[in-house]
């Protein structure tokens, strides 16, 4: 009893310890920083501030996918001259680790060895998908595949291993998340998005905040990263869908829509921001100081480092034509908040300041301010003490343990769109053809960021990794699986003798989609998918075998014409390396699909009303909602029964919660995973209301028979929007709770507050 109580005690002790020396740790860190901030030269804080690409520091034309060499003489000029407080980037194609070691233990030799105050460099690098610049990482689904799992622990998961993996190359800083919300099916990065969702997208990214940073923010740990939630703010819906052009938000939909998953990564204690490259309303983002300062870190509370994205200081002048020189724009940004430049390719950002600091255009406090955050997440991040890569991160990377995550996560991704009379799983012994352009190529299965920024070239992919079509081999034995490509991506290679050979399979596999593609080169001017590759799925279903369409592609491309045609259709997104093996896994039944679509998939190319469409949208006169499949859609090998839907109270007022029962059962005869969504519509509002929003999920996995109840809780913040006035409200009224085709209603009662009303001056 009494050691017990010792015990206690002693916990009692270091519990409180811990929690003052946290509660002590801001202080002294900024001590630190004002300390070193004291000593430096304005030469030295401008030169903290700006970041270059490793092509500015590396001998020039090496052969893409070689050992990579930096050039001494070039990385003492950025680092000794310029005082470059940070690189960035891969230059070619993905390096060994070793390659990585050997690069930043030489950057870091000369910025903590030979420079005056040893301050040590911060390299940035995109780890979209896993660390897909360092060769043989564990790769994952692209953000979309991953929003399809519906999974924050897979989720987390991801951001755990990337974090590792890109820190076991000696890399400490991270651009992703990608925050944006992926509303605009055209854009070519809307495979880099969690979705159309806003309340998915935010779960699914503070979940990888955590994954990369860690549950308490610490990043000093060896195997944390800092992460970079971007690209703030409104960069995914450009009007046209063209990327890093125009979009025109309203302030309703940049609260409702845009701002939700930042300010959730915000809360999770994000350490860094990089900003949308285009405008909002004619307003470029890195010009804004409303955007940057007053939204981000006033309302938002943001307080950690904001870098620009690639060049896009410079863009101000050259292509946004907002300012009259560089040089104006590098004040326009700085004074509008920005802390680091993305340069990325010469020294003209430090030249421009420095001397905008001197002449007394940008005040010393503003650079200091900047500074200081920067040398924050350096100190954070543990790098004065421990700059150089860590060796004993090797042992883990690309773990059996990792890759089986990576294959997990492409399982969960995968959604069954359609499977017409129980085609899928196909039962060994079956007569398989393979066809179509994704089935053979790996980069098809994982898009841009993938070893190369474009992640098209196909040579450079390892050879350990499985296509589609040799996954399928070695699941079904190569004796039952038939391949002839049919068709390229845009072009038709030899559909006649796809669907010749079509005659004589029990079933055809056609892996359609897209050639993989980065930013703005993946533009396009038809969201319809290639009339060859419809071409190819025509012909072989006209031979009578019965078609199963996989498609991988990081948009969803228009695919009416071949719906009919098709028996099954599973829609891969982007699913990674392991994506071959899982794809296969589903397609032999050893896996039961459980993806739901974090997107609508549109039937129509001028159609993209959204699953959060408001009433006008669909109503009996319009009839404007008709998308291939919606939102939250997927099909399992096993049916779902929603029952007992529950509300413990019919009334709802502020500072109450609301407990939402339901209980699913297992309808069928397999396990499977399913995912319980909840919708809330708010049924009269003084701004029209959306039809329903997604406000709760949970995935759950039931065996054949099984019932589970799943129990959620809604408050007031549920039901508010903004209102009238641009403020934030939640009215007195009816409101129905929707799962799974059940529904129930409920009447919230504001008290002791006004509403926003009615009022005809609301904009
Ligand atoms: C992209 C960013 C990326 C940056 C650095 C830009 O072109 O928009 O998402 O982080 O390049 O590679």
């Amino acid at each position: 009893m009494k050691f017990r109580s010792c015990v206690f005690c002693l916990c009692l002790l270091l519990l409180i310890g811990t929690a003052f020396a946290a509660s002590k740790d801001e202080p002294v860190l900024e001590k630190k920083v004002a300390e070193l901030l004291s000593k430096m030269t304005l030469e030295e804080k401008i030169g903290q501030m700006t970041q270059v690409a490793i092509d500015v520091v590396s001998v020039p034309n090496q052969p893409v996918g070689g050992y990579h060499k930096l050039d001494p003489q070039k990385l003492r000029a950025a680092i000794l001259k310029y005082h470059v407080g940070s690189i960035l980037n891969v230059m070619g194609a993905a390096y060994t680790v070793e390659n990585w070691h050997e690069i930043i233990s030489q950057i870091q030799d000369v910025a903590t060895k030979e420079s005056r105050l040893g301050i040590p460099i911060l390299y940035g690098i995109d780890s979209i998908h896993g660390a897909n610049y360092v060769q043989d990482a564990t790769i994952f689904p692209q953000n979309l595949g991953m929003a399809a799992t519906w999974n924050e622990e897979l989720m987390k998961r991801n951001g755990a291993i990337t974090a590792y993996e890109t820190r076991a190359a000696g890399i400490p800083w991270n651009f992703n998340p990608v925050l944006d919300i992926g509303r605009q099916p055209l854009w070519p990065r809307l495979f880099e998005t969690f979705g159309e969702d806003p309340y998915l997208a935010s779960i699914m990214g503070v979940a990888y905040v955590k994954g990369q940073e860690g549950d308490d923010n610490d990043i000093s740990r060896p195997d944390k990263v800092a992460a970079c939630m971007k690209h703030y703010i409104g960069y995914s819906l450009p009007y046209t869908g063209k990327d890093r052009t125009p979009a025109y938000i309203p302030e309703r939909l940049l609260w409702e829509v845009c701002v939700p998953s930042f300010k959730a990564a915000i809360d999770a204690g994000v350490h860094t921001v990089m900003i949308n490259s285009s405008e909002i309303n004619g307003i470029p983002v890195h010009s804004s100081r409303y955007y940057l300062t007053e939204l981000l870190r006033y309302e938002l509370g943001f307080k950690g480092l904001v870098v620009s994205d690639w060049q896009d200081i410079m863009n101000l002048y050259t292509r946004e034509k907002i300012a009259n020189s560089h040089k104006e724009a590098v004040k326009m940004s700085v004074m509008a908040g920005i802390d680091m430049s993305m340069v990325p390719l010469d020294f003209s950002f430090y030249d421009h300041l420095l001397a905008l600091a001197k002449e007394g255009s940008v005040p010393i406090a503003r650079i200091d301010e900047a500074v200081s955050r920067i040398l924050k997440v350096k100190f954070e991040l543990g790098l004065f003490e421990k700059p150089y890569p860590n060796k004993k991160l090797k042992e883990k990377f690309a773990s059996e343990d990792f890759r089986w995550a990576a294959r997990q996560a492409a399982q969960e991704s995968i959604t069954l769109l359609k499977n017409a009379d129980g085609l899928l799983p196909i039962a060994k012994g079956k007569r398989i053809l393979v066809a179509g352009p994704t089935a053979n190529r790996l980069s098809a299965l994982n898009g841009g960021w993938t070893i190369t920024w474009q992640g098209n070239d196909e040579k450079l992919y390892p050879k350990n990794r499985l296509t589609i079509l040799q996954a399928l081999e070695q699941k079904f034995g190569k004796e039952s699986v038939a391949y002839v490509e049919g068709a390229a991506f845009a072009e038709e290679v030899n559909v006649a003798e796809a669907a010749a050979a079509a005659k004589n399979a029990d079933v055809a596999i056609v892996c359609l989609g897209e050639e993989a593609y980065c930013e703005t080169p993946g533009n396009i001017t038809d969201l319809t998918l290639n009339e060859a590759q419809l071409k190819l799925a025509e012909a072989i279903h006209a031979a009578g075998a019965p078609v199963v369409l996989v498609l991988a592609q990081g948009r969803p491309r228009i695919i009416n014409r071949i719906v009919d045609d098709a028996q099954a259709i599973l829609l891969a997104y982007l699913p990674g390396h392991e994506g071959g093996l899982a794809i296969a896994d589903i397609i032999a039944g050893d896996v039961n699909p459980s993806g739901k679509l974090p997107i609508t998939y549109p039937r129509f190319v001028n159609d993209f009303t959204l699953y959060d469409h408001k009433n006008s949208e669909n109503d009996d006169y319009h009839k404007n909602y008709h998308p291939q499949f919606p939102f939250g859609f997927g099909l399992s090998y096993t049916t779902f029964a929603y029952s007992n839907l529950v509300l413990n109270q019919d009334t709802l007022s502020n500072g109450e919660e609301l407990q939402v029962q339901v209980t699913v059962s297992n309808s069928g005869q397999r396990a499977g995973k399913e995912v319980v969504q909840l919708y809330l519509s708010d049924l009269v509002a003084s701004v029209t209301p959306a039809n329903k929003r997604l406000k709760r999920f949970e995935k759950i996995e039931l065996a054949p028979g099984e019932s589970k109840t799943v129990a959620f809780t809604l408050n007031e913040s549920d039901l508010t929007f903004i209102g009238r006035d641009n403020k934030p409200v939640a009215e007195s009224g009816e409101f129905k709770v929707a799962i799974g085709g059940l529904s129930r209603q409920f009447v919230f009662v504001q008290k002791n507050v006004t509403d926003s009303g009615y009022s005809s001056n609301g904009r």
